[in-house]
């Protein structure tokens, strides 16, 4: 599902890897009363528009279906970390699974903008489940793999033989992936090959979205401190191994 939103302050200022929290109740209705976390998945900035695409999972996206053109929705955004991509990069290589997607098809979209290069991988169950495609091609990516796991070319094997083949000769300088755990173990393996360093946006169920109710705290906590919150320390992390371990 679609959802194009009205929303020129947020257009204006978001940045790739950003989310926004919806409201799906309409005024007067108690329920749902949480809003939901939804990455952007393109900004126009001139139209002062924002995209969302969004999968039914439940009952607060069984109810943003029922929005119609025209209508207001409860938006609060952009919120959180983003990805950070240095000034030297010139290749970015996009590793996303499903609807986890969306959260990196705004960094294509930047680095059109900005002259950079997009890799891209999008991996679904099936062709018809693939997300991104076509708007990567037109944000102008050099390579778009689009694997599923109905062929096989989603695999893990299959996949990394592929990257590699294909982009060996000329690394990109950075990864960043979504949606899926078992692409981030193939992208760490890609960043230490590459010596490209990596980022992770990570999902949670959010309840504030604003670093408020600490419900969505996560990770590795350190000496006195709680875990990261992936509302406001991210979603978008850089990815370090701490420690290896035997187990
Ligand atoms: C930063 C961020 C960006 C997101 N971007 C998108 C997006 O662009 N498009 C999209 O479709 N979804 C996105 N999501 C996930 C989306 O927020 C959830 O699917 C949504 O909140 C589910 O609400 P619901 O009321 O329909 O389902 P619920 O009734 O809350 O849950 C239904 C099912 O989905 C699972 N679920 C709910 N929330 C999450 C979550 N955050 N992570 C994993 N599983 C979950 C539940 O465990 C349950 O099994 C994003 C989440 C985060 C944290
Ligand atoms: S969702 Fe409330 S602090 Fe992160």
């Amino acid at each position: 599902m679609a959802l194009v939103l009205e929303a020129p302050e947020v257009a204006a200022s978001v940045r790739p890897g950003q989310f926004v929290m919806l409201t799906a109740a309409r005024a007067g209705e108690s329920a749902p009363a949480l809003p939901r976390p939804m990455a952007i998945y393109s900004r126009d900035q001139g139209a002062g528009t924002v995209e969302i695409l969004y999968g039914v999972v439940g009952a607060g996206t069984e109810r943003l279906r029922s929005f119609n053109p025209g209508e207001q929705i409860y938006t609060v955004g952009p919120l959180g970390r983003g990805f950070e991509v240095a000034p030297d990069v010139q290749t970015v290589l996009l590793v996303g699974r499903g609807i986890g997607t969306c959260s990196l098809t705004t960094v294509a979209q930047e680095n059109a903008e900005r002259g950079r290069d997009t890799i891209a991988v999008t991996s679904a169950r099936n062709s018809g489940a693939l997300i991104g495609v076509d708007f990567y091609r037109k944000h102008g990516a050099a390579t778009v793999h689009a694997v599923t796991d109905d062929d096989g070319t989603s695999a893990p094997a299959a996949l990394i033989a592929s990257l590699t083949e294909q982009h060996d000769e000329k690394p990109p300088q950075l990864i960043l992936t979504c949606g899926s755990d078992r692409l981030t173990r193939l992208c760490q393996t890609l960043s230490e090959r590459w010596e490209a360093p990596m980022q992770v946006s990570v999902e949670a169920h959010m309840a504030c979205g604003l670093g408020y109710c600490h419900g969505c705290a996560s990770g590795a906590r350190s000496q006195g401190n709680e875990s990261p919150l992936i509302c406001a320390d991210g979603p978008a992390f850089a990815w370090r191994i701490l420690a290896e371990t035997d187990a």
